[in-house]
């Protein structure tokens, strides 16, 4: 099959983009997204061109490193996936698609379809962490935790920090991810001595970077490739709640 293609094309984070159009032929159905890319690009590269760049490592939904905006959809149409798992199959030949980087303001362009999402690990740096002492593997088991914290911890637990809930949220938000951390460290035992400093302080650097505030639009579960559902950010709430309550006046 032949697609066509509109990339982003950006060679610096101070130039100005476009998109560029490029007809990819030998596409089969059973291709991710990802080796439609390789295949454009092996072809840009014997043609003497500059391949297009973009972001991937494990190519199997859990690195969180790929990302991008497929027809204006963060991971493209198909649910609860990551761009690497996209399968072409779900693309209609005759119709052109527009290929574009993660925008937000907190993730700057670096080239291309890549983009800094550092700021993602800022936040983490601000409050992802437990301080109490783990032990070795077989002393988890030591410490009881009730099967529903263990279950919503787990779940959560399962962002991969791919950063596309920001990427759809029109206050480019970044508070799914935040909520994902807080949620996934605050209610196990060993989270418990930072459960709500951790919230203030990754929402208030959050903040402090650029990210948006929630108005509870949906967009980010919509396309969260791990089904992190919105009423976590309701818990990241309660947390930083709780925070300003205990902290002195
Ligand atoms: S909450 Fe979902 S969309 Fe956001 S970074 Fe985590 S996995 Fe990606
Ligand atoms: S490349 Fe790792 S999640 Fe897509």
């Amino acid at each position: 099959m032949r697609y066509t293609l509109r990339v982003w094309r950006q060679t610096g984070p101070d130039a100005r983009g476009r998109l560029v159009e490029y007809a990819v032929d030998g596409v089969t159905p059973d291709m991710s997204f990802l080796e439609l890319l390789d295949v454009l690009n092996e072809r840009l590269l014997l043609d003497g061109d500059e391949p297009v760049a973009f972001d991937h490592d494990c190519r199997e939904g859990i690195c969180g490193m790929c990302g991008l905006v497929i027809d204006g959809v963060a991971h493209g149409p198909e649910k609860a996936t990551t761009t690497c798992q996209l399968h072409m199959r779900h693309f209609d030949p005759a119709v052109p698609i527009v290929v574009e980087p993660w925008r937000a303001a907190p993730f700057p362009v670096v080239r291309d379809l890549v983009v800094d999402r550092s700021a993602l690990d800022r936040v983490i740096e601000a409050g992802g962490y437990i301080s109490a002492p783990a032990g070795a593997a077989p002393d988890a088991h030591a410490v009881p935790v009730p099967k529903p914290a263990a279950d919503t911890a787990f779940d959560a637990a399962a962002c991969i920090g791919c950063g596309a809930c920001v990427a759809a949220c029109p206050n480019g938000s970044a508070m799914l991810f935040t909520a994902a951390k807080v949620t996934h460290l605050g209610l196990l035992p060993q989270g418990q001595p930072e459960r709500h400093s951790r919230a203030a302080d990754m929402l208030r650097t959050q903040d402090e970077l650029g990210f948006g505030g929630c108005t509870q639009t949906g967009a980010c579960t919509a396309v969260c490739p791990k089904g992190i559902p919105l009423d976590t950010i309701a818990r990241l709430n309660h947390d930083v709640l709780a925070a300003a309550l205990r902290s002195p006046r």
